[in-house]
C-alpha cells in the first residue's frame, strides 16, 4: 500500500478521519531523527542525550507537509476546490506544492509585507499558487485570510484547522519510533502560532490513553525574543490553562498593550515572527498536560545555534534553531539536566533562508584578497567561531 510509505499515513490507524481512498499524500514525513553529539556538547547535554528531528526533509522543506497532507485529505472529503492560508512562508510553500502535485485545489496565499524569505516565496510562485501580499504583518494577514475564506467559502489550511494538527502529531510518532518507543525527557520546539506544541501534547496524551506509552515528556517551547507573546503570558504573567477557565483578560490586556505601543513582532527568525499565536489556548492546555516551560531567545543566540547545527551536519532555518538555542539556555538554568534525553525539532530546511546564513558567515573574521582571480573571485578564509 503506497500509504505505508508516507511518514504520516503509515500511522493512519491513529488518524481515523478519512477512508483510505480519500487520503492525499505526496510522500511527506520521510524524515530523520538523528543523534547529535556535537550539538549536544554545545548545549551542555551529555553525549548521546540529544536527538534532532529533522523535518527539513519533507517535500516542501518543512514540517508543514505533515499537517498539509491531513488538511488536504479533509478538504477533499468536504469537496473543497480552493484552499487558502496566511503564511510567514512555509505554510504557503506547503499549500502550493500540495495544490500543484495533486491538482485537487487552487491555492490562495496571503503574505504580510514584512519579512518572507525568497526561498519560501519562490516555492509559492513556482508551484503556481495565487500569492497576495497585504499591507501589515503575519498577524494582519491571518486575520484577513480568515475573513476572506469565511466569506468566500475557501478551505483554510492555517493551523486553526484541527486536521493540520492531526497530521503534525505524526512528527512525534516518528520520534518515538526512532527512540524505540522510549519517551524522552524533553521535547523542545520553536513556538510561532503554537500549532506544533498543541499537536505534540495531543499526540502524547492519546498514546498514553491507548496504553502505547506510559508517560508524557516535558515540553519546552522557544519563542524568538522579538516575538515572545507566549513567553510573556505564560512565564511572566502566569497565564495558565486552569481546566479551560484560563484568564482571557490577561490575553486581551497583553494584545491591547501591543497595539497601544504599536509593537510589531520583529525577529530574524521570520517563520516565527508572530505576536498573536492563534493556538494560544490549545498551547496552554499542552503546557498543562506536559508540564511545559516557555523561553525566549535573542536572534544572536538563534543564529549561533543554527551554525552549530550546520557544523554538526544538519542544515536548518533560523526559526528551527530557536529550539537548540532555547535548550542551551535551559541547561544553563539547570531546568534541563545534562543527563536528560532531549529531542529538538528542526522545523525547516537550511535552504529556506540562505541570505541569513551567508550574512552570518560573512561576519566571521575573514580576509579578502580581491587581487586574486581576475574575474572577481575572492579568497575568503573563515576563522573558527
Ligand atoms: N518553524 C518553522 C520553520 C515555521 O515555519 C513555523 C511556522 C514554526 C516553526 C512555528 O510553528 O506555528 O506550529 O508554532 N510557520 C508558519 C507559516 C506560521 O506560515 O509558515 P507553530
Amino acid at each position: 500500500n503506497p500509504l505505508d510509505f508516507s511518514g504520516v499515513w503509515r500511522f493512519r490507524e491513529l488518524l481515523p478521519f478519512a477512508p483510505d481512498d480519500a487520503i492525499v499524500s505526496i510522500g511527506e514525513g520521510q524524515t530523520l531523527c538523528q543523534r547529535a553529539d556535537a550539538v549536544a556538547a554545545y548545549t551542555g547535554l551529555n553525549a548521546g542525550r540529544l536527538f534532532l528531528q529533522y523535518e527539513g526533509m519533507n517535500p516542501s522543506g518543512s514540517f508543514k507537509d505533515n499537517g498539509m497532507s491531513a488538511a488536504f485529505t479533509h478538504a477533499r472529503v468536504t469537496g473543497a476546490t480552493r484552499a487558502a492560508c496566511a503564511s510567514t512562508g512555509n505554510t504557503s510553500a506547503s499549500l502550493a506544492i500540495y495544490c500543484a502535485a495533486t491538482q485537487l485545489m487552487r491555492g490562495v496565499i496571503f503574505i504580510g509585507s514584512g519579512k518572507i524569505s525568497y526561498g519560501k516565496l519562490s516555492q509559492a510562485l513556482e508551484h503556481g499558487a495565487l500569492t497576495v501580499q497585504i499591507e501589515g504583518d503575519f498577524d494582519d494577514a491571518l486575520r484577513r485570510v480568515q475573513e476572506v475564506s469565511r466569506q468566500l467559502g475557501i478551505y483554510l489550511v492555517n493551523s486553526v484547522n484541527p486536521f493540520r494538527l492531526e497530521g503534525q502529531k505524526t512528527i512525534m510518532f516518528r520520534v518515538l519510533e526512532a527512540l524505540n518507543w522510549e519517551v524522552p525527557d524533553w521535547i523542545v520546539v520553536p513556538g510561532g502560532n503554537l500549532g506544533n506544541v498543541s499537536s505534540f501534547a495531543k499526540a502524547f496524551s492519546e498514546l498514553v490513553d491507548l496504553g502505547l506509552i506510559s508517560r508524557v515528556p516535558r515540553l519546552a517551547v522557544i519563542n524568538a525574543g522579538g516575538a515572545d507573546t507566549f513567553y510573556q503570558l505564560y512565564e511572566k504573567n502566569g497565564l495558565r490553562w486552569n481546566g479551560g477557565q484560563f484568564d482571557q483578560s490577561k490575553i486581551d490586556g497583553y494584545y491591547a498593550a501591543l497595539d497601544a505601543n504599536n509593537r510589531k513582532a520583529d525577529t530574524l527568525a521570520s517563520a516565527i515572527e508572530i505576536n498573536r499565536p492563534v493556538n494560544l489556548p490549545k498551547a496552554l492546555r499542552a503546557m498543562d498536560r506536559c508540564n511545559g516551560v516557555v523561553r525566549a531567545v535573542p536572534d544572536t543566540d538563534i543564529l549561533d545555534a543554527k551554525a552549530k547545527i550546520g557544523a554538526g551536519g544538519l542544515g536548518c532555518e533560523p526559526a528551527s534553531a530557536a529550539s537548540v538555542a532555547g535548550l542551551r539556555q535551559l541547561v544553563q538554568e539547570k531546568v534541563i539536566s545534562p543527563s536528560d534525553s532531549v529531542v529538538c525539532v528542526l522545523t525547516g530546511h537550511v535552504l529556506k533562508d540562505s541570505d541569513e546564513t551567508v550574512a552570518y558567515h560573512s561576519a566571521d573574521k575573514a580576509t579578502f584578497d580581491a587581487k586574486l582571480g581576475k574575474r572577481g573571485v575572492k579568497q575568503v578564509a573563515f576563522a573558527n567561531r
